[in-house]
């Protein structure tokens, strides 16, 4: 566990390339966020991006953003393989619901890829519910399942 040397912070502008990277670690080439929607993702408006720092450096990151419906959506969510099943993409979930639950926000939604049943896993323990299916969400090939809870 990480816990005591994990340190959860906001993005700054010098982390970009390095989650650029992470992002192309864990998604294949043709999900992974192109540089330019990253940059757009991380500072648009109502965009809440938090990084996880252990003393290597940064082991994930977390993107949402508060919608114009006040619903927070998880625009993604990644760790490096090195750190994961330690917690960490828990706790940058948590940390994130703690934000929204301060911004009055009581929704949150994501989409999943329908094979993904590693991130499905997290998010059914961190009490997500399937709300419907989006073929062809990923670039029309892969399927993905919306998933919502109540903050
Ligand atoms: C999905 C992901 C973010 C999980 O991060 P993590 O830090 O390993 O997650 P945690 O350690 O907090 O795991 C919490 C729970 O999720 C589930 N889980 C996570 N990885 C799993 C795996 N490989 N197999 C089965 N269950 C898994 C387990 O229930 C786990 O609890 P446990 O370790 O007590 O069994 C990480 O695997 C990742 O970055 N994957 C690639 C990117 C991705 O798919 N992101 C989600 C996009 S929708």
């Amino acid at each position: 566990m990480f816990e005591r040397s994990l340190r959860i912070r906001d993005f700054q502008a010098k982390d970009l390339e390095v989650l650029y990277a992470i992002d192309h670690i864990c998604f294949p080439a043709d999900i992974a966020f192109s540089r330019r929607d990253l940059l757009i993702g991380l500072n648009q408006t109502g965009s809440i991006a938090r990084i996880a720092e252990i003393p290597d450096g940064i082991a994930g990151f977390i993107l949402a953003r508060i919608e114009d419906d006040r619903q927070g959506h998880i625009l993604t969510l990644d760790v490096i393989p090195s750190a994961r099943r330690r917690g960490i993409g828990s706790m940058l979930m948590e940390d994130l619901h703690r934000l929204l639950k301060l911004r009055k926000i009581t929704t949150a939604i994501l989409e999943v890829g329908t094979g993904n049943l590693e991130a499905q896993s997290l998010y059914e323990r961190m009490r997500y519910r399937y709300i419907e299916t989006l073929y062809g969400y990923y670039n029309g090939n892969e399927d993905a399942f919306r998933m919502v809870r109540l903050i």
